[in-house]
This record gives structure tokens, sequence and C-alpha cells, in this order.
């Protein structure tokens, strides 16, 4: 909450109030109102309006986006209430659901487009995502849960750095699955044997998280932060796999290759194709024998290259 009212209604406020003497010398040099004189325009959203937010209009759940942005407006009104006499126009704009970072990633929502059976959900409240899915899904259940997302933050062993690597690549996975588990329990309930065609949680891990590997060459690169995040998020795989496998529900942590991502580099092994086919190939494979066993931390790319 108080991150989204810090960036989103403080900051604007104090930029404007430091551009307030050059806004000022501009407003002194000309006549009626608008950008031509001056202006200050604060980018909000429909979504900070306290009006439309009820009924359907209330549906897209975010408390500390929408909090802000109600925020933002307010600031903006009151900074036009105080301009206004000096010729300077304050005003917000809701620029639309655009294809940008926050918008959603756009080629998820591309192929959203193309495909009706894709949904893109936001994961701003973990709970609240997992209700989004429950609705979409209704009696089926949840039949694979993957998580995939993860950071990191290279530079030195600072606590803050270590503190936010393990929430992202270690505790967030473990929150998202104990959201999605009364979904994962329903899919369990409804099949027989063990693997993604029943229920399944996939936690994608890394190489560079496994202890044992790390010493000699295996130990080069260096990055305390993400490796102590996977160590922990390939025990909390072992962990959950040991508690949900009475219940017929698998776990396991995938190593996905050194890929070319965002994360990985322009100098990775592998396209984001090949890494992927790999990855599915081996989750649709999934058995008894990987579920918390010694098979269940599986590297995808040593399998696909063996
Ligand atoms: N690339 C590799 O060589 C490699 C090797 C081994 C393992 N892995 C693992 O593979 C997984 C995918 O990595 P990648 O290479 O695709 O990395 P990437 O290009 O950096 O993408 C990471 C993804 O995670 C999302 N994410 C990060 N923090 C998040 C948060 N707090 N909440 C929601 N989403 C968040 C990012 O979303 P935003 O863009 O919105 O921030 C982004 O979509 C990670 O778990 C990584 O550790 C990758």
């Amino acid at each position: 909450m108080m991150t989204n009212y810090e960036t989103n209604a403080v900051s604007p406020l104090m930029i404007t109030k430091a551009f307030l003497p050059l806004l000022r010398k501009a407003a002194k040099q000309g006549t009626s109102t608008g950008i031509h004189r001056t202006a200050v325009v604060n980018v909000s959203s429909l979504l900070g309006s306290v009006e439309l937010n009820w009924g359907p209009g209330a549906e897209f759940k975010t408390y500390p986006y929408k909090a802000s942005k109600a925020a933002l407006n307010m600031l903006t009104r009151c900074v036009a209430v105080d301009l206004t006499p000096e010729g300077i126009l304050c005003m917000a704009v809701h620029p639309g659901w655009v294809q940008t970072d926050m918008g959603g990633p756009n080629e998820l929502l591309g192929l959203a487009k193309k495909h009706p059976s894709i949904h893109v959900v936001t994961l701003d409240s973990i709970e609240q995502a997992s209700k989004y899915v429950e609705s979409l899904l209704g009696d089926e259940g949840l039949n694979c849960l993957i998580n995939n997302a993860g950071i990191n933050i290279f530079g030195t062993v600072e606590a803050e750095q270590m503190m936010t690597n393990y929430e992202t690549n270690a505790v967030s996975p473990l929150m998202i699955t104990k959201a999605f588990l009364p979904l994962l329990r329903k899919a369990a309930k409804q099949g027989t044997s063990t693997g993604i065609h029943r229920t399944a949680v996939v936690n994608v891990s890394s190489l560079l998280g496994s202890v044992e590997l790390n010493w000699g060459p295996g130990a080069e690169f260096k990055t305390y932060p993400y490796k102590a995040s996977k160590a922990a998020l390939n025990m909390l795989t072992r962990c959950v796999a040991v508690d949900l496998t009475p219940e017929g529900i698998l776990c396991m942590a995938v190593h996905p290759g050194w890929v070319q991502t965002d994360m990985g580099g322009p100098n990775a092994l592998l396209s984001k194709e090949e890494s992927i086919n790999g990855v599915l190939s081996v989750i649709g494979s999934l058995s008894e024998k990987n579920n918390g066993g010694e098979d269940s931390f599986i590297p995808c790319y040593a399998i696909k290259i063996h």
C-alpha cells in the first residue's frame, strides 16, 4: 500500500512542487489556459475513480493501486484549485488499458486475443488470482500449476538483495501453491495415478540452486542471493511433495537450461522455444518416480542433450 502511494500519488506531487518555479515562469508569459501556456498532466487511471468502483467496475481487485490513483486524482484537484489563479492548468488523464509492462505482457495478450482459452490473470493479489481462476474452472479444479516467475539480482551480498530474491524465488511459489491448493485438490480427487494428467505443481528452479554442484567449476558463477533462494525453492518443493503425495498431487522442480531470456541474456545456449519444448516434454512425462524422490529435480536441458 505504501509503495504504491509513494510512487503514484506522493511523487507526482513532489515533482510538480519542484518544477513549480519553472511552470510559473511559463505561465507569466501567456494568457488563457491550456498546454500552450502551462499545464500539469498526471497520468492516472479509471481504476482510481471512487464513483466507478462498484458493480462490474469493481471486478478488477487491486487495493494498493486503486487507492493510490484515487489519491492522485484528489491531489490533482487540490493543485488545480491552488494554481488556477496563476494560469496553470492541472488535470488527470486515463490512458486506456494499454499493452505496456503494466497493462500486460504484449505477447501474452496477443495470444489471449487469438485463443479464447488463454486467460491472463494479474497477480497483484495471489488470493484474488486463485478466486478468479476458480471462477473459470468451476468444479474441474486445476491440473497443473507452474511457478515460473523469478529474479536474479546481481551485485554484492546485501541483506536487501538476499531477502528480495528469497521472497520472489522461494516464498512466493510456496504462497501461490498454498492459495491454489483447494483447486489442485479438486482436480486430484477426480483422477488416479500420478502426473500432470491428474495434478502437478512444477517449480521452475535452476541448477544454480544445487548445493551438490556448487563446487569447483560449478561454483564459478557467483550469485549468492539467487543460488540461496533456488536452493530454498528446491527444499520447499521437496517439503510440499512429501505433504501432498498422499493426496495424489505431484510436486517437482525443473531446470529450464541456460535460456535466451531477459534473465539468461543473448549469449545463453538455448532459445526460448528449445527450452520450452524441453520443459514441456519433461512435464508431460512426469510420473510417481519424479515425486519427492531422487528424481524430483529434473534438469530439462541435460535431458534434452543426452
Ligand atoms: N534464463 C535462464 O537462463 C534461466 C536458467 C535457470 C533458471 N531460470 C528460471 O526460469 C524462470 C524464468 O526465468 P526467465 O529467464 O524467463 O527470466 P526473465 O526473462 O527475467 O523473466 C522473469 C519473469 O518473472 C516475472 N516476475 C519476476 N518477479 C515477479 C514477481 N514478484 N511477481 C510476478 N512476476 C514476477 C517477470 O515479470 P515482469 O516482466 O512483469 O517483471 C518475468 O515475466 C525463473 O524462475 C528463473 O530463475 C532461468
